[in-house]
């Protein structure tokens, strides 16, 4: 769950919101509903570590469990002022809003796959589910690259 929602859900939903401007209103529809997947799979997936956590008494993960909880927090802030914070795009606030969106935004997305690592070096499953998801990264980081190179070029020509 928490791989799939802050691994997988939260990055395309990103790379949407960044690349896919140019070709029409759904990048904000498929922008939100991923995120919003995202968050509700991911905070299920972390209270579900918080109750593995609370079973195996004397053990715990300190730095996976700071950062699970940060997440939380930050899904739920991004989401609530992507809703009720957010201005026009034409407001003079709305750089501020930007700033603030992209800067959470970002560091949800980097922290979660930092944790998805740790959580891996803990249940310590077969290499090939790290190989896995390594492999799905590199094609996210590969679109996300690809996607900034080729929006960035298409601006300059305009
Ligand atoms: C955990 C939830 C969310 C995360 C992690 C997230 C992340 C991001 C990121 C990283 C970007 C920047 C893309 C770029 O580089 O251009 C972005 C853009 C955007 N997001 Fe979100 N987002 C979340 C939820 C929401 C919600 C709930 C809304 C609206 C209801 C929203 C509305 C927008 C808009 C309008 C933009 C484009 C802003 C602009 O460039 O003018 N986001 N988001
Ligand atoms: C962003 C992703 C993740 C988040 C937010 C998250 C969150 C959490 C949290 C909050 C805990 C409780 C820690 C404690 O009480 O000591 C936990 C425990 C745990 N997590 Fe994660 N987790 C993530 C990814 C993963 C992944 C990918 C795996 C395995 C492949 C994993 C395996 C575990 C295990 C096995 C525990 C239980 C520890 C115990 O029984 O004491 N986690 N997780």
């Amino acid at each position: 769950m928490n791989t799939i929602s802050w691994g997988i859900l939260m990055p395309i939903g990103a790379i949407v919101a960044r690349n896919f401007k140019g070709f029409g209103p759904a990048w904000f529809y498929i922008h939100v509903s991923c995120q919003i997947l995202g968050s509700l799979g991911g905070i299920a997936g972390s209270v579900t570590g918080l109750m593995l956590g609370h079973k195996s008494s004397g053990i715990e993960y300190k730095g996976h469990k700071c950062i699970g909880i940060t997440l939380m927090s930050l899904a739920t802030v991004q989401v609530l002022a992507g809703f009720l914070l957010r201005p026009k795009p034409d407001h003079k606030y709305r750089r501020f809003w930007n700033l603030f969106h992209y800067a959470l935004g970002y560091t949800a997305i980097v922290l979660g796959i930092v944790n998805i690592f740790k959580g891996f070096d803990i249940l310590e499953p077969p290499k090939s589910w790290r190989y896995a998801y390594m492999g799905i990264l590199a094609a996210l980081v590969f679109l996300g690259v690809v996607g900034a190179a080729f929006t960035h070029w298409n601006k300059k020509k305009n």
